[in-house]
């Protein structure tokens, strides 16, 4: 049968995305107890990152849970679709050449092992933002700790659900007692020769 229009069944490769865009893509995967500085200091390298030139995503609470997630509550049972649903999310990105750079609690070894293998371990860059209890709840930018003090929120990391401290992540930044922009560069610095095309 004749086709009117050219069929291009060539499907692209994730190193013809990375060719074009003239980097290699990476997941940066940011984790730590709310208020602990995540979602800050991501934005902070994607500026950065996109000031250099490079293309990257931001993926956060802000985007994912508001629309793609916003059925899933904070149970054990519905952070873990949260994070499989964002992390197969992050997987396209990657396939696509883009830099993703991912800010959830992600709370646990499981969920954050699930991550893992969905991403794969090589291009799977955990950040541990460590920042401790008593500041995040000094800061409550959201005011959700002294919501779930008062026993409002249930299940809120930290109170009465668990956060376990990653064992070996590929960065750890410690925003009790170091700025914004002394994490942002310790994270490019590392992050930088993952990513340069000819490094
Ligand atoms: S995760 O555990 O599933 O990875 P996620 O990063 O998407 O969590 O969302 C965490 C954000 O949702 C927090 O920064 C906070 O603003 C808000 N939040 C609301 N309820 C909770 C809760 N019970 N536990 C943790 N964060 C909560």
């Amino acid at each position: 049968m004749e086709h009117i229009y050219p069929i291009f069944d060539q499907i692209l490769a994730r190193s013809d995305k990375e060719t074009q865009l003239k980097q290699h893509a990476q997941v940066v995967w940011f984790t730590g107890l709310s208020g602990s500085g995540k979602s800050t200091i991501a934005r902070s390298v994607e500026g950065s990152l996109h000031k250099m030139g490079f293309f990257t995503k931001l993926l956060d609470g802000d985007n994912v849970r508001a629309g793609l997630c916003k059925d899933l509550s904070f149970s054990q049972a519905d952070r873990e679709e949260n994070i499989r649903r964002i992390a197969e999310v992050a997987k396209l990105f990657l396939d696509g050449g883009i830099i993703c750079l991912c800010s959830f609690v992600s709370p646990t070894h499981h969920i954050r092992s699930l991550a893992q293998e969905i991403i794969g371990k090589d291009n799977f860059l955990e950040v541990y933002v460590n920042a401790s209890l008593e500041t995040c709840e000094q800061r409550d930018v959201k005011g959700l700790y002294k919501k779930a003090r008062a026993g409002e929120i249930k299940q809120f990391t930290g109170i009465d659900s668990p956060y376990e401290v990653p064992t070996s992540p590929f960065c750890t930044l410690d925003t009790n007692s170091k700025n914004l922009d002394t994490c942002r560069e310790e994270l490019l610095t590392k992050l930088l020769p993952l990513i340069q095309f000819n490094a």
